[in-house]
């Protein structure tokens, strides 16, 4: 496997993204919390980073573990401190440098090098620049303004490299990257979802034996993959809760629940839907009704947990991004909103944990999933917040308000589906406003909600960009909502990105 320390780079995810592409297994480690390298580790990644070597409080680490013994690449920082802890110098760039430039030279058709052609565009984005570099460093290639665009150390397999090849505007980034990984480093190119499965099966067996394991099923992807492996590993005594909380979309408890029977999982549908209305009467701030959502949801999953006999472990669907921003190198990212269930269950439940999915990206979760044939519904499904339409209520939440907003939801939703949208958009949902309006139906003078439809595209949820759904879609949608949906006289579509907004309103 490879290793990639993060020096605090937004890029070090997709270097780690593009190496597994290439059906190589990587890991991210934040740079001061290295793991000592084991002969698994076939080379290291160094990421770029915010800082500047120039900076006394500069990050750093001993390069000797890694130097001449283990082919090493650093990218943008990675590179410069090298080149900096080996004496050379680095000043800040007399042109800040940011996007496409051009290999204009390479100096050494090294093996970093090999099939890279002069000309091709690589992506810049660096304060500082290398001036200088000793003579036990060599410059491998340059562009117009970068004169060590990239190098190696002359005794060791040391690389710097001053771009990004982790990003897509790099256009050859990807055969470097091969290049260092397979033809360097020498990685086996044999990371598969088949693979992943059936080490992890074997894994899981080994792991959990005989023993009961309890998970929570939420209709979602991660869980729903999760859950088909552990299933494959051990078979019925894997046993998963299907909670409704009354907060899902229309019919979704029934037809969720009808495809996880069809898939052999031994579920339990739990109707709580009053005990969280219950909790939620009268709640309006969006912070208290998550709360209460999430105590609610522990309590039935704890008393349901209970009547398994001697359970002994809790599966959850925790996936690769999670665990990297729960050990980054900033720390877990400030709470804007206390999103997602991190954190799990409390300890009361004494459960042993167990998460087969801890090492997978999104995309490969969905890989896995379509290699153990889950249904296409569930493994192409948008990403639905645990809280469900709760956050989508503005102010308090009855469960008249939720049938509302469940029509409507159920009428854009399947709308997108019918003319092909769906796929084209990221998540897409209805808030329910508090606002009333005034209309006209008929010879009639109304005065109801005023609804909000959302559709945004996007590659992991932490930014946003509204979908241009056509204005004929809308109009259609809108048409509909209205004539079908009582309680609800008007239609508006969110035209806000993320940031500044959030995807979900509360
Ligand atoms: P925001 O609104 O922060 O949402 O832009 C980003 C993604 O997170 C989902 N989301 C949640 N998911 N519990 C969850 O499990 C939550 O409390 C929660 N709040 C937002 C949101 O649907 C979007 O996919």
């Amino acid at each position: 496997k490879i290793l990639i320390l993060d020096f605090g780079s937004q890029y070090t995810q997709l270097i780690a993204r593009r190496v597994r592409e290439l059906n190589v297994y990587c890991e991210i480690y934040p740079y001061n919390n290295v793991p000592e390298l084991t002969d698994e580790v076939k080379g290291v990644i160094f990421s770029g980073s915010p800082c500047s070597v120039r900076d006394a409080e500069h990050p750093s680490i001993d390069l000797s573990q890694f130097q001449g013994k283990v082919p090493v690449l650093g990218v943008c920082y990675g590179a410069q401190l090298m080149a900096f802890e080996s004496g050379g110098e680095v000043t800040p760039s007399t042109i800040r440098e940011y996007g496409r430039a051009r290999l204009t030279e390479i100096h050494n058709s090294d093996r970093l090098l090999k099939e890279l052609t002069i000309g091709s565009v690589v992506w810049m984005s660096h304060g500082d620049t290398i001036y200088e570099i000793p003579d036990s460093i060599e410059v491998i290639a340059s562009t117009d303004s970068v004169r060590v665009a990239a190098y190696k150390f002359r005794d060791h397999e040391t690389y710097g490299i001053q771009f990004h090849p982790e990003v897509t505007h790099s256009d050859e980034g990807k055969t470097l990257l091969r290049n260092f990984v397979v033809h360097i480093c020498g990685c086996v190119q044999d990371w598969t979802s088949e693979q992943f499965i059936e080490a992890t099966v074997a894994d899981l067996q080994q792991q959990i034996g005989n023993d009961k394991v309890v998970l929570g099923l939420s209709g979602g992807v991660d869980s729903s993959v999760a859950a088909m492996l552990i299933h494959q590993a051990i078979g019925k005594n894997l046993y998963c809760i299907f909670v409704d909380n009354g907060l899902l979309r229309k019919d979704e408890f029934e037809t969720v629940l009808d495809s996880y029977k069809h898939m052999g999982l031994n579920v339990k549908g739990v109707d709580s839907k009053n005990r969280f209305y219950d909790a939620l009467a009268g709640i309006s701030d969006p912070e208290l009704k998550r709360k209460a959502i999430g105590r609610v949801f522990i309590e039935v999953f704890d008393d349901e947990a209970h009547q398994i006999e001697d359970v002994k472990w809790l599966a959850q669907g925790t996936i690769y991004p999670d665990v990297i921003e729960s050990m980054s190198v900033k720390g877990p990212s400030a709470t804007i909103k206390s999103h997602h269930n991190v954190g799990g269950l409390p300890d009361f439940m004494k459960l042993k944990v167990v998460e087969p999915l801890k090492t997978l990206f999104k995309d490969e979760v969905r890989l896995v999933g379509k290699t153990l044939k889950i249904d296409d519904t569930i493994l192409g499904r948008h990403p639905f917040p645990g809280p469900g339409l709760a956050i989508r209520i503005l102010s308090d939440v009855t469960p008249q308000k939720v049938a509302i907003l469940q029509q409507v939801d159920h009428i854009f939703i399947s709308n997108l589906k019918k003319t092909g949208l769906y796929d084209e958009v990221w998540q897409a949902g209805a808030i329910l406003t508090p606002v009333q309006s005034v209309g006209v139906m008929g010879d009639e003078r109304t005065y109801e909600h005023v609804v909000a439809l959302r559709a945004v595209t996007s590659i992991d949820g932490m930014t946003a960009d509204w979908s241009r759904l056509p204005y004929e879609f809308l109009a259609d949608v809108s048409n509909e909502i209205i004539n079908k949906v009582k309680g609800v006289n008007r239609v508006v579509y969110d035209i806000s990105s993320k940031p500044p907004a959030t995807i979900e309103w509360e």
